[in-house]
């Protein structure tokens, strides 16, 4: 059994999503999604509320629905989106939450290759190869701070992501 949440941070599509639905599949816990949650209270897609509020109100609306996951103590696999890790609100609560924080590290390039430009990626529509080269330059510091596992997630390999978290979350004695 899980004692501790896993938070998965890493730039967008690195397959937090695909990896989290997985481990929580197999680690038997609800799995959660911050744009799912952030979406679901505002009662708009993520595209909608960039489109109509702009950033700064999604990242407003991100912060709630941190804070609001975090509140419900039950441990749980939790897919934090790209630029969760952008406020220092939001990296001091997934400290003080004391999950297991993992990043899924991926080179822009290859990030590239397998995204869905559209859907709740408007930050990528114009130019994506650049704006998540300028991400990644902005973020990497933030990621390898908070994180406590760095996996290589430039493969496709889901199942093997997937066995590395299940096994340091085990090996750490919390399941
Ligand atoms: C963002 C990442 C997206 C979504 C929004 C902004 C970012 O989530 O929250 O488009 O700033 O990196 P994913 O990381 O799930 O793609």
């Amino acid at each position: 059994m899980l004692t501790r949440s896993i938070v998965l941070i890493g730039l967008t599509g690195s397959g937090k999503t695909t990896v989290g639905k997985r481990l929580s599949q197999q680690l038997d816990c609800p799995f959660v999604d911050t744009d799912e949650v952030v979406s679901e209270t505002a009662g708009l897609a993520v595209r909608e509320i960039f489109e109509r509020e702009g950033e700064p109100a999604f990242r407003a609306l991100e912060s709630n629905a941190l804070e609001a996951i975090f509140a419900d103590a039950t441990p749980k696999v939790i897919a934090a989106a790209g630029g969760v890790i952008l406020a220092e609100q939001n990296r001091r609560s997934i400290k003080d939450s004391h999950s297991h924080v993992v990043w899924l590290d991926a080179q822009p390039r290859n990030l590239l290759k397998r995204i869905s430009i559209g859907s709740h990626r408007p930050l990528l529509d114009d130019n994506p190869g650049a704006t998540l080269m300028q991400m990644s330059i902005e973020r990497r510091a933030l990621y390898s701070d908070l994180a406590d596992l760095r996996v290589d997630a430039n493969g496709r390999d889901i199942n093997r992501i997937v066995k590395i978290v299940f096994n340091y979350v085990s090996a750490q004695g919390a399941s």
